[in-house]
């Protein structure tokens, strides 16, 4: 017992470890054949000694290389990042910087103050206060590393909710558009709009015309708490990895403003991680939490979602898995009658 607990103190380093691993490419490079350290080293630009022997030896020590003589060769947990790389090296960057804003994480706890941590300048949009001034290179970052795994996601998502009773749908903070191109792409009578921040749709645009979408994808550059938005226009409304940025009020707020893009009996989805209260949250979700909540989001239950989105005036409230680990859909109805 004592022993695991020490590991787990510890283990921050084997996650700095990783991290380096990871910016360094050492899993690419050994994607294709095993290397000698010398050959590692020097394709990964680190240099001959005891640090780098060091990092080395971790790497085997914790099975993500395997130390064959002076051979090494990714094991089987290293290869296992590689199908979903790119979507692990934007990932790796985010972890970064959760890494230094735990640094004085006593501090935090201690003083409650724990808002204006470096991952909220990574997400400018929670610092900013006209968001609609941010111009599209302080947006690009966070919009690629979600971009980076949106592909994945979104044909889960397809794969778990039937988009074919929709003819226009309006999805809220849709970033670069990965979504809106995949259904635009599967079902032909759809119109999709994708309502963001100026910044972002000014390469969201981009993006959709080089696919050939501009006459059946829109795009709405809104402030979505501030601005007006269309009345009565939409039979669905899509708001995914969007609402766990927002506080409790915000999320009303918002949930509360766009049913009005509604028509009548129009679906709101809520697509996310989420838990579920009759379970404990898993370690992972846990960790996600602490680092949601370092800059100002929550991490949420489906029965949260729920609660909320029955609060704005939402009925007919179900959930479903989106096959992607925690990942998970709450619709709900937005009857005429209860508008
Ligand atoms: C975490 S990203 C999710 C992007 C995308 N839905 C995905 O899953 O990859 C949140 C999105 O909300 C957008 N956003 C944040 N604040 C906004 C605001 N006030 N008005 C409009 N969009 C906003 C961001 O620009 C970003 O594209």
């Amino acid at each position: 017992m004592l022993t695991d607990f020490l590991d787990s103190v510890r283990s921050f380093a084997l996650s700095r470890v990783l991290m380096t691993a990871i910016e360094l490419d050492v899993f690419r490079q050994l994607d294709e054949r095993p290397l000698s350290k010398a050959d590692l080293r020097k394709r990964t630009g680190i240099k001959e000694g005891p640090i780098s022997d060091a990092f080395i030896d971790v790497l085997v020590a914790f099975k993500i290389l395997n130390g064959n003589g002076d051979k090494l060769e990714l094991s089987e947990t290293g290869r296992s990042i590689l199908p979903a790389y790119e979507s692990i090296r934007s990932w790796a960057r985010e972890m970064q910087l959760f890494y230094d804003s735990l640094c004085d994480l006593t501090g935090l706890v201690k003083s409650g103050d724990y808002k204006d941590s470096i991952l909220s300048d990574y997400w400018i949009y929670k610092k900013s206060r006209d968001p609609k001034k941010l111009q599209a290179s302080e947006v690009n970052d966070y919009s690629s590393l979600m971009d980076a795994s949106q592909m994945q996601l979104s044909h889960a998502i397809m794969d778990h909710h039937d988009f074919s009773g929709y003819a226009h749908i309006i999805d809220f903070g849709g970033g670069y558009g990965r979504l809106a191109i995949a259904l635009a792409e599967k079902y032909p009578g759809l119109r999709i709009t994708i309502a963001d921040l100026p910044a972002v749709c000014e390469k969201t645009r981009a993006l959709v015309d080089a696919e050939g979408l501009g006459g059946r994808i829109d795009l709405l550059p809104v402030d979505f708490f501030r601005d007006p938005l269309p009345v009565g226009v939409a039979d669905a409304i899509v708001f995914v990895r969007v609402l766990h940025d927002w506080d409790g009020d915000e999320t009303a707020n918002l949930l509360a403003k766009t049913r009005s893009c509604l028509c009548k009996d129009g679906t709101a989805l809520v697509i996310e991680p989420m838990n579920d209260d009759s379970e404990q949250p898993t370690r992972s979700s846990a960790l996600t939490s602490l680092m949601i909540t370092l800059f100002g989001g929550k991490r949420r239950s489906m029965q949260e979602y729920a609660a909320f989105l029955r609060s704005v005036g939402y009925t007919d409230l179900s959930w479903s898995d989106c096959g992607l680990s925690l990942y998970r859909i709450v619709a709900a109805r937005s009857r005429a009658d209860s508008v």
